[in-house]
């Protein structure tokens, strides 16, 4: 039997077992419980984190956090949250900085007011190996990881988590993320896709992308406009960032190591003028973000000559909350191979040309799938432009043939405008979020989580205040 049907087995025996109600759910995840952690305030709900092993023979095991839903846990669907990078942490960034219940606060932690675990229990896995607290034991396990083996690895990771958690078992399930992540999230939704065709395990309700790369050169070369329209670069920077040398040739040269003059010297024109003193996350914030958002840096080549790797204040108060030995023992994290938890991987070779394999046809066969999609933007991102974002979603809707639902209007959080938005065929959906960085969850808090408690229902964006 492979790996694969030993699970499936294992699964159907516990969801059988579960029917008849003679598994306890919470026997397997016990030892994962999370009593408390160091600084956080009193709460209601709870927490959980350990590892999975992926992979016996090489001793490869993947990190998770679940912090279950504020109330109501049992009622309300169960999210996968994974960040980018590639090798980026979805602990580090997305739960103790972005949509997580607490943000550390120098040696305590405070609660987040908008965290989503007021709508979902929220699973956060640092993914693939080598990121975060994640590790295998062999170091030759870190190199030429690329998008399959961490997808599949994701896939089994799903898997086995859910015989710790029998009680997740058939919920509704909604995969999100950022970003990389906009590799990572559809690759894993087919994977469990093709899955489900013989085993049915995986009751995937939606997926939901921020800032997402899914098309390489759209992606990348709607940012040339985006500098242009927002008063970055000149006229004439602007015509050579589109003519001579664009951004999606230039990453390209620049991974094969064959930077040509042509692209060297606009890409120094367009440095010079952007500024490394302007965020490229989010170019209206006039000071640096926490170094820990630096998980797209990745993503965005930016070599030591262009003088963009400086990061010119650098804020951690996450980087020394998860490197506090206490708060690793309160998690049941073991740092392997590796002296410091950090948010970024520097242990892992990830196979950067991966970067260029679309995954827009994937969200379509998610889409022909039945598998609700929501593409969200924030408005104040140059690294994966909005407008990058909102031509591959439209392109899509044209080629499966989806008319347009809502049409391009405002979307209201509170009293104020929360972006713009337009869905197609009731199951495509795009929405900007306004004023929000690449990091849409931390630097609009409130508005994200009017866009997640409205992806969740599969309702329209609230139209009026
Ligand atoms: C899983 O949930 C679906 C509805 O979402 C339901 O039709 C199905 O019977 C459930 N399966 C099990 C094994 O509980
Ligand atoms: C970017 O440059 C490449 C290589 O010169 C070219 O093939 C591609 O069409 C350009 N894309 C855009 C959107 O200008």
């Amino acid at each position: 039997m492979s790996l694969l049907q030993c699970l499936t087995v294992a699964t159907a025996l516990i969801l059988f077992l579960q029917t008849l109600s003679l598994v306890s759910s919470t026997v397997l995840s016990r030892a994962d419980r999370i009593t408390r952690l160091p600084g956080q305030p009193q709460v209601g709900f709870q927490q959980y984190s350990g590892y999975v092993t992926v992979d016996e023979k090489k001793q490869r095991a993947l990190f998770y956090y679940l912090a279950e839903a504020e109330t109501k846990p049992i009622s309300k669907p169960l999210v996968l949250w994974l960040n980018g990078g590639p090798g980026c942490s979805s602990v580090g960034v997305g739960a103790f900085s972005e949509n997580g219940p607490f943000r550390p606060k120098g040696s305590v932690l405070v609660k987040n007011q908008h965290s989503w675990n007021q709508e979902a229990n929220m699973l956060y896995l640092e993914t693939p190996v080598g990121v975060g607290f994640s590790y295998a034991t062999e170091s030759s396990s870190y190199e030429g990881v690329n998008d399959k083996i961490t997808a599949k690895d994701n896939l089994v990771f799903l898997q086995k988590w859910f015989l710790k958690f029998p009680q997740y078992l058939n919920r509704s399930l909604f995969i999100t993320g950022e970003s990389y992540a906009g590799h990572y999230v559809p690759q894993l939704a087919q994977l469990m896709i093709q899955y489900n065709k013989q085993h049915n395990l995986f009751n995937l309700k939606g997926i939901a992308i921020g800032n997402p790369v899914m098309e390489f050169s759209t992606d990348f070369n709607s940012r040339a406009e985006y500098f242009w329209s927002h008063g970055l670069i000149s006229d004439p920077t602007y015509k050579m960032f589109t003519s001579y040398c664009n951004y999606s040739r230039y990453v390209s040269e620049y991974y094969r190591g064959t930077v040509s003059s042509m692209c060297t010297k606009v890409m120094s024109q367009v440095s010079i003028e952007t500024s490394r003193f302007v965020d490229k996350y989010d170019v209206t914030l006039d000071v640096c973000i926490p170094s820990v958002l630096s998980q797209s840096k990745r993503v965005n080549p930016q070599p030591q000559e262009m003088g963009e790797t400086v990061d010119v204040c650098v804020e951690d108060e996450t980087v020394n909350y998860l490197n506090r030995r206490d708060v690793q023992k309160a998690l049941h994290a073991r740092l392997v191979g590796t002296r410091k938890w950090s948010v970024c991987s520097n242990v892992l070779d990830y196979e950067v040309l991966d970067v260029e394999v679309p995954t827009i046809n994937i969200v379509g066969t998610l889409v022909k799938a039945g598998v609700p999609v929501l593409v969200y933007s924030g408005d104040q991102d140059s690294v994966i432009p909005l407008t990058g974002s909102r031509t591959l979603v439209k392109r899509l809707a044209e080629e499966l043939g989806l008319r347009t639902t809502v049409p391009y209007r405002v979307w209201f959080a509170g009293q104020q405008v929360g972006g713009w938005t337009q869905v197609y065929g009731n199951i495509l959906a795009f929405a900007t979020v306004r004023g929000a960085a690449h990091e849409v969850p931390f630097s609009q808090p409130a508005r994200a989580l009017v866009l997640f408690k409205a992806f969740l229902g599969g309702l329209p964006l609230p139209d009026e205040f």
